[in-house]
């Protein structure tokens, strides 16, 4: 029988025609007191994973959603964008927040103030590629520094009594892949959980995620492993668990537009079978419900704005995408954003995909 190895992991054999066999796997994952299932998990965005998207993500599935990395620097705690950052108001547990930062000492103040704020989890941002994060060369650039990772590493797990996650990419460039000398540090630090995204730095978004590196990792770690890059179907996540053996799956990009995409992977990793795609009905209620937590939650303004965003991903794979675009723009009110997305769908549903397009 096909069987994943990690601490909590485990697979059962799936009823299947003889001499066939099929792994399906029973996820759950600790991480200090948190039991995290299904061990599917919201990766932290930047401009996308914020209040309204956690919690409509964690409603859809996600066990676990980690929030848009806030900046360690006090200077910046007072701006709008902050306060909205560092805003856990009525979000289910665990409380994932990820700051950023590449001074030790000022991390941990950050992770003081943030636990002071709600946060249940510190995540360390070791994986983001931009040149400077937070007006320092922080995120994945830190991983350069291997002496300076234990530093802020364990500045931040000895500042906090919560437990501390790190994510990481797998290295600089090509030349120098050691994500595994950092996640050893990681773990010798008192690292909780540790999230690989299985690109180089240098490679920002372009080519494919390598899970080599990240089998090699949870090879040699006894925290758990979250595996993370271009997962983007069931069966995808299915064959990073097998090829890697990680604890979780991790997902991005994917759940843009999409974020059903939970209950799709960890009903596949339960049962082996794929659940059918939302329907057009439930595909609007989602998106209406998503729209209203966004204008309640930055405003009438701001709100119709960063909707649009959303709006715009829903629809990226939709065939009347430029109908839908049309209709996203031309909204300037909460009011105006809902009836014409709502009128939208009522068409499509009726079979009229042109009934409000002009
Ligand atoms: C728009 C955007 C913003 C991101 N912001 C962050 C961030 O704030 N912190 C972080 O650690 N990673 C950030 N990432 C990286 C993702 O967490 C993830 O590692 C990456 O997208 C690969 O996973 P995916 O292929 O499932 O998207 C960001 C990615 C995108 C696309």
């Amino acid at each position: 029988m096909p069987r994943i190895d990690g601490a909590t992991l485990t697979t059962h054999e799936h009823p299947a025609p003889a001499g066939f066999f099929m792994p399906h796997y029973t996820m759950r994952m600790q991480i200090g007191p948190y039991r995290i299932e299904p061990n599917v998990i919201l990766a932290p965005m930047a401009g996308v994973t914020d209040k309204p998207f956690r919690q409509l993500c964690k409603r859809l599935g996600a066990g676990l959603a980690v929030s848009e990395m806030t900046t360690s620097d006090p200077r910046f705690w007072n701006t709008s964008k902050s306060r909205t950052r560092m805003d856990h108001d009525g979000e289910p547990a665990p409380i994932s927040v990820q700051i950023a930062g590449t001074v030790p000492a000022i991390m941990a103040d950050a992770a003081r103030h943030n636990v002071d704020h709600g946060a249940q989890i510190i995540d360390i941002n070791m994986g983001c590629p931009a040149k400077k994060v937070c007006n320092a060369w922080a995120g994945s650039a830190l991983m350069r520094d291997e002496a300076l990772v234990a530093a802020i590493v364990s500045a931040v797990v000895n500042a906090v009594d919560v437990p501390v996650t790190l994510k990481i990419r797998t290295g600089w460039n090509a030349d120098h892949r050691n994500a595994p000398v950092i996640a050893r540090i990681a773990e010798d630090c008192g690292v909780a959980a540790l999230a690989v995204h299985g690109r180089t730095r240098d490679q920002q978004y372009t080519g494919t995620a390598e899970y080599d590196t990240i089998a090699v990792i949870k090879s040699m770690l006894k925290i758990p492993v979250l595996a993370n890059g271009d997962i983007d179907s069931p069966q995808k996540a299915a064959e990073v668990l097998r090829h890697t053996g990680a604890d979780a799956v991790m997902i991005g990009r994917a759940a843009q537009g999409r974020p059903w995409i939970f209950r799709e992977i960890s009903h596949y990793l339960a049962t082996g079978e794929l659940l059918p795609p939302p329907g057009l009905p439930e595909i609007r209620d989602i998106l209406l419900g998503h729209l209203g937590a966004l204008h309640a939650f930055y405003g009438e303004v701001s709100g119709v704005r960063i909707a649009r965003k959303h709006l715009g991903w829903y629809a990226k794979d939709r065939p009347e995408n430029a109908a839908f675009r049309a209709v996203v723009n031309a909204a300037e009110t909460p009011e105006r954003q809902l009836q014409l997305t709502s009128d939208y769908f009522d068409a499509l549903i009726a079979g009229d995909s042109f009934a409000i397009a002009a």
